[in-house]
């Protein structure tokens, strides 16, 4: 494949060379375009006046709605109103489905009809013409330096960055947090959430009644750490060598999990100190990063590490004062009531080994 038809993770290093120092302009912890203060206000804005709030698969979901909205303004200065949210949301799920056909059968006619590819890759032609122009005007010095062929590559790259590096891992974290918190099976794992705390009579799998988890606003960081360990929305990590050419992949689910680094309470949910994390961690290839420098050409590590984990959390403590838990009180247990939309057909949790993944919506409780 050519590098501009396969998504950026996986790029050749003389394409990540002139991309990455871009990518860091536009979304690293120093020179990227947001700070936690406007993050906060993004979310602030998200749940003013919200009644009922869409979790998980569909396009509809409100979380990625408010993902896409906010990652758009970062990586381009556009801010789409919501026909193009939804429509960008649409096409980001057909575009998902592209990255999991092997690589055997897409040339194969049906199963190019049957998935809608050629539709597909037009979208996504429209998309990269759209913020080629985006990006020129948004950084005119960078983008000048770069050839039509090179421009037109960055823009594939920030259209993956925007459907899955950043927007599939951020909803999802999103989604899990929530998740643990209204299902019966989250609210069992959580009953051990805070150390040394004695593990139930039945295991953390099971749907016993646990009491509802007193979430508060100065558990947040360690709650979102311990989501993004315990069910890591990035999978693997992938190393590879010009000679021999050889390709390695790097599990990060499991080194997660290893209780050789995180000890024998690996498999259950624990909340751990920051430091602990930041000391571990694997979830954002935090340790492929040359001279401490995000935008190195060789720097491998997540560009939008800080930057999620700042979403995530004001997605999180804005979630919290919106229910009523301000000034250090817990979330109260029936501040939302917990219901299926119909349009959303997945109602069933997964509870994989590393993953949890369901749709539901909240409805604020006026009783
Ligand atoms: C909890 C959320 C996130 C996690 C756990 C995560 C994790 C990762 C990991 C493990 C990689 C390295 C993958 C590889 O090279 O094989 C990566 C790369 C990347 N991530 Fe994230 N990410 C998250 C959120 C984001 C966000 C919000 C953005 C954009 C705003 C983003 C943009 C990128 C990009 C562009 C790359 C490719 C970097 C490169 O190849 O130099 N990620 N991420």
């Amino acid at each position: 494949m050519k590098s501009d038809q396969m998504i950026g993770l996986a790029q050749p290093q003389e394409t990540h060379a002139y991309v990455r120092p871009v990518l860091d302009r536009l979304l690293g912890p120093v020179k990227g375009n947001w700070t936690t203060e406007s993050v906060r206000a993004s979310a602030e804005a998200f749940f003013a006046g919200r009644e009922t709030l869409l979790v998980g698969k569909g396009a509809t979901s409100h979380v990625k709605l408010w993902v896409f909205k906010l990652l758009h303004q970062v990586h381009l200065g556009l801010d789409l109103t919501d026909d193009e949210l939804l429509a960008f949301s649409t096409f980001q799920a057909s575009n998902l489905i592209l990255i999991g056909v092997p690589e055997g059968v897409v040339s194969n006619t049906v199963v190019r009809a049957a998935l809608s590819i050629e539709t597909t890759l037009e979208q996504r032609q429209q998309y990269v013409d759209t913020y080629k122009a985006a990006l020129q005007k948004f950084l005119p010095v960078e983008t000048a330096a770069l050839t039509p062929a090179q421009l037109n590559i960055l823009a594939s790259n920030v259209l993956d960055s925007l459907c899955f590096a950043g927007g599939q891992s951020v909803q999802t974290v999103i989604t899990q947090t929530l998740t643990l918190l209204y299902s019966a099976r989250g609210q069992a794992m959580l009953a051990t959430a805070r150390p040394n705390t004695a593990a139930p009579a039945s295991t953390a799998t099971s749907d016993s009644a646990a009491p509802f988890f007193d979430l508060r606003a100065s558990d947040v960081p360690v709650f979102v750490m311990e989501t993004i360990r315990r069910f890591p929305p990035v999978s693997v990590f992938v190393y590879s060598e010009r000679s021999p050419p050889t390709r390695t992949f790097l599990s990060l689910q499991m080194a997660q999990r290893d209780p050789a680094a995180w000890g024998d309470d690996a498999d259950r949910f624990v909340m751990r100190s920051l430091a602990t994390y930041h000391q571990l961690s694997v979830g954002w290839a935090d340790k492929a990063i040359v001279d401490g420098d995000n935008g190195a050409p060789n720097s491998r590590v997540c560009p939008g590490k800080q930057l999620s984990f700042v979403m995530i959390c004001e997605f999180l403590n804005a979630f919290l004062r919106a229910s009523g838990a301000d000034a250090g009180a817990p979330l109260p247990e029936h501040a939302w009531i917990v219901d299926f939309d119909p349009k959303v057909k997945t109602r069933v949790v997964d509870w994989t080994g590393y993953g949890l993944s369901t749709s539901f919506v909240l409805r604020r409780n006026a009783s």
